[in-house]
């Protein structure tokens, strides 16, 4: 029986998928056939499905929040179909801080491992203990330490070895009773009164006022990766663009901010069909509605193709894109 994926999506483009489940027990993982093509998903806010597509949808709902305290900290056992934003507020209100910065993540935990959320100098894989998941060839439940998940800037196992291997079910967190706060980015530092209900207020305010709310603004959060790039293409670029946005990475690389190099190409506000580069944080793309797949993807080809021209890189999509009946990668070179 088709199923509209719109509502199952954020990014909201009208199309089908041939079937959808629904998990709200694990054991329904068992029962589950992973021959045919499917697709996982939480709440769609990293999800753009670009045509109808021909396999089935699994939705990921189990719900479940169990606390332990421990000497040092909380340690948080969260089943993957939860909402991510309710999760931080929930344990705020239980005296349990430490994840304030990743406040109004749209998406649910299960998801929140995959491409290892973060914002205002947070990532997730700060407060992962384990994750469990359901192998799809052995049918068994098993479980990851941090580092076997392989955390990166928006990357984990779970994109690469484990890519069609592992449905996470259960994320543990280990929260610190010892609230260091982190207060590195711009807004933050303004605080005056420091406390977790500030900065977790403050989080909101900021993402309120530049990320569009998808409930009222169809979008799938930032679109591309902020590029990695070596010491060598930075200084090149700064010579060109002082101004250019800048933060030191790993093994000597710096980040870059891609809405920058968007915004600084002229594309705020750009507009194909109903899909527009947003007018507060050229990073984000929405969907005003009436757009196709095809609008979409012409999008993304005229940015890389524009930011490539302009500062020879090239800018990866961080959204996943669904066609058919995979997932697919739009990559324009010069
Ligand atoms: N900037 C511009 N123009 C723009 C957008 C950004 O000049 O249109 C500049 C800003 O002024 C700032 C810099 O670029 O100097 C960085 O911008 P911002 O702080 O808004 O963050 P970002 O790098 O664009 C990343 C994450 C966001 C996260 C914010 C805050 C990625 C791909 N995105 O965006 O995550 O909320 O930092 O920490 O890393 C998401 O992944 O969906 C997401 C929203």
């Amino acid at each position: 029986m088709a199923h509209a994926l719109q509502p199952l999506h954020t990014f909201a483009l009208n199309n089908q998928c041939q079937h959808f489940v629904e998990i709200t027990h694990l054991e329904q993982l068992k029962a589950q056939h992973f021959s045919a093509p499917y697709c996982l998903l939480g709440e769609g806010s990293n999800t753009v499905f670009l045509t109808d597509y021909s396999g089935t949808v699994i939705k990921m709902a189990t719900k479940g929040i169990a606390i332990q305290e421990r000497d040092n900290d909380y340690l948080v056992r969260v089943a993957a179909g939860e909402n991510w934003h309710q999760l931080v507020s929930y344990l705020l209100a239980q005296n349990i801080p430490g994840l304030e910065n990743l406040a109004l993540i749209p998406g649910t935990v299960g998801a929140a491992p995959v491409q290892n959320i973060g914002a205002y100098g947070v990532e997730l894989a700060t407060f992962v203990d384990a994750v469990e998941y359901f192998d799809i060839t052995s049918k068994t439940f098993n479980t990851l330490s941090n580092a076997q998940c392989e955390f990166a800037y928006r990357d984990s196992v779970f994109k690469h070895r484990l890519k069609h291997q592992a449905v996470i079910t259960e994320v543990h967190l280990a929260l610190p009773k010892k609230w260091q706060p982190v207060l590195s980015y711009g807004p933050l530092q303004q605080l005056t009164n420091v406390t977790p209900q500030a900065v977790f207020e403050q989080v909101i305010n900021t993402r309120n006022s530049k990320l569009p709310n998808p409930r009222l603004l169809a979008n799938a959060g930032s679109f591309f990766k902020n590029p990695i790039i070596t010491a060598e293409q930075l200084t090149a670029l700064l010579a060109q663009f002082p101004q250019l946005p800048h933060y030191p990475y790993e093994h000597g690389q710096y980040k870059v901010a891609a809405g920058w190099l968007i915004e600084q190409a002229g594309l705020k506000g750009y507009r194909i069909a109903g899909i527009a580069v947003h007018q507060q944080q050229a990073l984000v793309l929405v969907n005003y509605g009436d757009s196709q797949g095809s609008d979409l993807i012409a999008m993304i080809k005229h940015i890389q193709h524009t930011v490539q021209a302009r500062y020879n890189i090239t800018l990866q999509h961080e959204v996943r894109l669904i066609d058919n009946h995979s997932e697919c990668y739009i990559n324009v070179e010069a």
